[in-house]
C-alpha cells in the first residue's frame, strides 16, 4: 500500500490557494511555486539519514548531526518540474540534479521520453522526483520506472497538487514510492486537468499562455 504525505502546514496551504486563483500573474505564480516547494522540502527530507560527527566549538569538543551519505538527487520532470526545483535547491544547495524529459501524447495522454540525464552514481543516492502536478500519473509512473533501472537507494515523489486518479496510478505501479503533496483535489477531467486544480502549471510558471 503506498503512502501519501499531505503537507497541510498553514503557510503551504495559504500559498496554494493564492496560486489557484486565475488572477495570479506569471510573476506571482512562479514565486509562489518556488516558496511552496521550499517549505515542502522540509517535510520531504524529514526522515533523511543522519550521522553523528565530532566537532569542536570555540569552547569544547562535542558531537553534532549531519546528513549522511552522498548528496540527494532532485529529478525534475521537464518542463514544469523546473518551476519547483529552485525552491528545493534553496534549502539543499548541494543537491545533485537530474532531468527527465517526457511529453504528454495529446491523444493517449501517455508519457513519451525525449531526454534523460542523471548523476553517475545513482545507486548510492536517494532520489526525489519533482513535478508540480500529479494528474493522470502517466509521467510520474514512466519517470519512476526509468529511474528504477538506475537502482537508486530510494525514490520519493513530490508535487504541489495531486488528484485521486494520479495517486492511484502511481501507487498501483510503484507502491514503494511515497507521494508528498499539498492537496489531493476532487478529480481529473477528460482533458487530463485536475479539478478544481490550478490550470496548466507549466504555462502558468513560464507565462506561455
Ligand atoms: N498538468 C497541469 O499542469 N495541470 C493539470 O491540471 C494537470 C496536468
Amino acid at each position: 500500500m503506498g503512502t501519501v504525505h499531505l503537507i497541510d502546514h498553514p503557510l503551504v496551504q495559504h500559498k496554494l490557494t493564492l496560486m489557484r486563483r486565475k488572477e495570479a500573474s506569471t510573476n506571482s505564480f512562479r514565486r509562489l511555486a518556488n516558496e511552496m516547494s521550499t517549505l515542502m522540502t522540509y517535510e520531504v527530507l524529514r526522515d533523511i539519514p543522519m550521522q553523528e560527527i565530532e566537532i569542536e566549538t570555540p569552547l569544547e569538543r562535542t558531537t553534532g548531526k549531519v546528513i549522511d551519505g552522498k548528496k540527494v538527487v532532485f529529478v525534475s520532470i521537464l518542463r514544469a518540474g523546473t518551476g519547483i526545483l529552485d525552491g528545493m535547491l534553496t534549502v539543499v544547495p548541494g543537491a545533485r540534479v537530474g532531468h527527465i524529459g517526457l511529453y504528454r501524447d495529446p491523444r493517449t495522454l501517455g508519457a513519451v521520453e525525449y531526454y534523460f540525464k542523471m548523476p553517475g552514481d545513482l545507486r548510492e543516492r536517494d532520489v526525489v522526483v519533482v513535478d508540480p502536478m500529479l494528474a493522470t500519473g502517466n509521467s510520474a509512473v514512466a519517470a519512476v520506472e526509468r529511474l528504477k533501472e538506475c537502482g537508486p537507494k530510494s525514490i520519493k515523489f513530490v508535487c504541489l497538487l495531486a488528484c485521486p486518479e494520479g495517486v492511484a496510478a502511481l501507487h498501483k505501479a510503484h507502491p514503494d514510492v511515497p507521494i508528498y503533496t499539498a492537496a489531493v483535489d476532487r478529480e481529473l477531467d477528460e482533458q487530463g486537468y485536475i479539478l478544481p486544480g490550478l490550470g496548466d502549471a507549466g504555462d502558468r510558471i513560464f507565462g506561455t499562455k
